[in-house]
Order: C-alpha cells, then sequence, then structure tokens
C-alpha cells in the first residue's frame, strides 16, 4: 500500500490550477476566461494597470470571492496566507498577538517568536502596532502569514506603501524568506523591477486575460545591471503599454 507521502506526490500537481476563471461586476467583466498554473513553490509576480484585475484575482484565489465564475477549476493550497498594502495590525494587540492571531498553544506562540526574529523584530513583540515604522509593521505582517506555515503566499503590492530604501530591504527579506520555507508566491505589484528582481515569472494581467507569461531565467541575488534586465524590462512595460520614456519621467512605470 502506498504511504501517505508517496500518494502525496502521486496527487501532487500545480499547487494553484484556475481555468476558464471569469468575474464580473455588473455589466463589466474584469476577469475573463482566466487559465493559471502556478507550480509548486513559484514564486510569480503579477503586473498590470490599476483597474486590472489583480486584486480580484488574488482574492478569488485566496478564496474570499465566492461569486467567481469558473467554468472549471480553482484549486488552491490549504494553507493560504495573504499580505496586503497595508500592514492590517490589530492597533489594539500587541505585536506578538496580532502575529498569533488565530492560532492558539505554546508551540504557536514559539513560532510567533521564530516568525518575529526572522523579520527583524526579535525584541518587538511587546510593542504596540503604532510604535512601529512602516516597513517593521510590514515586516509584522509578514511574520504573521509565516507563523501559518503557508503552502500558498499571496502579497496584494505588500511594499506599495514604503519607501524605496526599505522597499529594496523588503525585496531581499522576502526573497530570502522564500528560500527558507518554499512557498508559492504570487506577488501584485505595479512595480516592474520590483517584479523582475523577485519573481522568477512574471505574468501581466491585461483586459480580463494574462496577455504576457514571461519566464525570469536568471541567478538570485540579481543585479539591476545584469543587461538582459533591461530586455526582461522593455518587454514588460510594452506590454502594459507603457515606453521608457514615460517611465523615466515618473520614476516608475
Ligand atoms: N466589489 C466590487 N464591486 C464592484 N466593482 C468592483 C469590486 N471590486 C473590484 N471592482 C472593479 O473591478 C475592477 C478591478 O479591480 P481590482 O481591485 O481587482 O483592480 P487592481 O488591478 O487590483 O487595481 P489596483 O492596481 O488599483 O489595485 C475595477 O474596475 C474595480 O472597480
Ligand atoms: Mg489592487
Amino acid at each position: 500500500m502506498a504511504t501517505h507521502a508517496e500518494q502525496l506526490t502521486a496527487v501532487e500537481g500545480p499547487a494553484v490550477r484556475l481555468t476558464g476563471l471569469t468575474r464580473s461586476f455588473e455589466a463589466r467583466t474584469v476577469l475573463d476566461g482566466i487559465d493559471l498554473d502556478i507550480p509548486a513553490g513559484q514564486f510569480t509576480a503579477l503586473l498590470g494597470h490599476s483597474g486590472s484585475g489583480k486584486s480580484t484575482l488574488l482574492r478569488a484565489i485566496a478564496g474570499l470571492d465566492h461569486y467567481v465564475v469558473g467554468s472549471g477549476e480553482l484549486t488552491a493550497p490549504e494553507r493560504v496566507s495573504v499580505v496586503f498594502q497595508d500592514s492590517r495590525l490589530l492597533p489594539w494587540r500587541r505585536v506578538l498577538d496580532n502575529v498569533l492571531l488565530g492560532t492558539d498553544g505554546k508551540e504557536a506562540a514559539e513560532r510567533g517568536r521564530a516568525a518575529l526574529a526572522e523579520v527583524g523584530l526579535a525584541g518587538r513583540e511587546r510593542a504596540w502596532p503604532n510604535e512601529l515604522s512602516g516597513g517593521e509593521a510590514q515586516r509584522a505582517a509578514l511574520a504573521r502569514s509565516l507563523v501559518r506555515d503557508p503552502e500558498l503566499l499571496l502579497a496584494d503590492e505588500p511594499f506599495g506603501a514604503l519607501d524605496a530604501l526599505t522597499r529594496i530591504r523588503m525585496h531581499v527579506l522576502l526573497r530570502e524568506l522564500w528560500e527558507r520555507h518554499r512557498p508559492s508566491v504570487l506577488l501584485v505589484t505595479h512595480d516592474v523591477d520590483e517584479a523582475i528582481v523577485l519573481a522568477d515569472r512574471v505574468l501581466v494581467l491585461d483586459q480580463g486575460r494574462i496577455s504576457v507569461d514571461l519566464t525570469i531565467d536568471r541567478p538570485h541575488p540579481r543585479s539591476y545591471r545584469d543587461p538582459l534586465f533591461g530586455e526582461y524590462r522593455e518587454r514588460l512595460l510594452d506590454a502594459l503599454g507603457v515606453t521608457e520614456h514615460h517611465a523615466n519621467q515618473d520614476g516608475h512605470q
């Protein structure tokens, strides 16, 4: 008889599988028959214009949207964590209690402390959320997501509100955490450079469909000076309908 582990291997498919995923708000179709597989352990980024449906897609995968219509499958792992642009820490709970929310037991508390240490917040367990900087609050949110040992980490512009330097530090941290824990990641971002430097695959959502599915086959840690970086950047900015000229003027796309 097959062991449990063998059975798991036998049925192991992609961590996320969407077929024909459709979501409309009244007459407006935002997701128009999306097909997408995310293999277990893959780090994927999702780009798209504001309003293109990135958060809608994330919510569907997180199981937070009951009105989503699929012509086929919507499969996601059991343990999913979601991180948002703001940390969503409860102001009346101390940092460790925020991280532990929804868990219980001594073992969970230990994991919570360990997760805080992993994100560089050891010693801040008893701080109140309003005593944390924006970057620290996002690190606490990452610790909260890790404590559940997620098979899939969904992140909706988690660094969007941070200054450029803090954002770069968070990139390094997120990638390190991914290397240690190997969840599948779907990172929504507006930032083409962030997508290229972090992800092994970059998707563009446009007109309700995945219009670009690009593999970033470069070693980590990545350098912005990698000559291929410019090519990826150009392709993605093109797909987003942004010219380099505009991108430079805005600082970002
Ligand atoms: N609950 C809702 N009711 C009606 N329309 C909605 C709802 N949620 C999203 N939409 C619409 O769906 C479209 C996609 O929204 P979504 O939040 O997914 O975009 P997004 O790509 O995440 O944008 P942004 O980059 O600005 O966060 C938008 O036009 C939005 O107005
Ligand atoms: Mg959004």
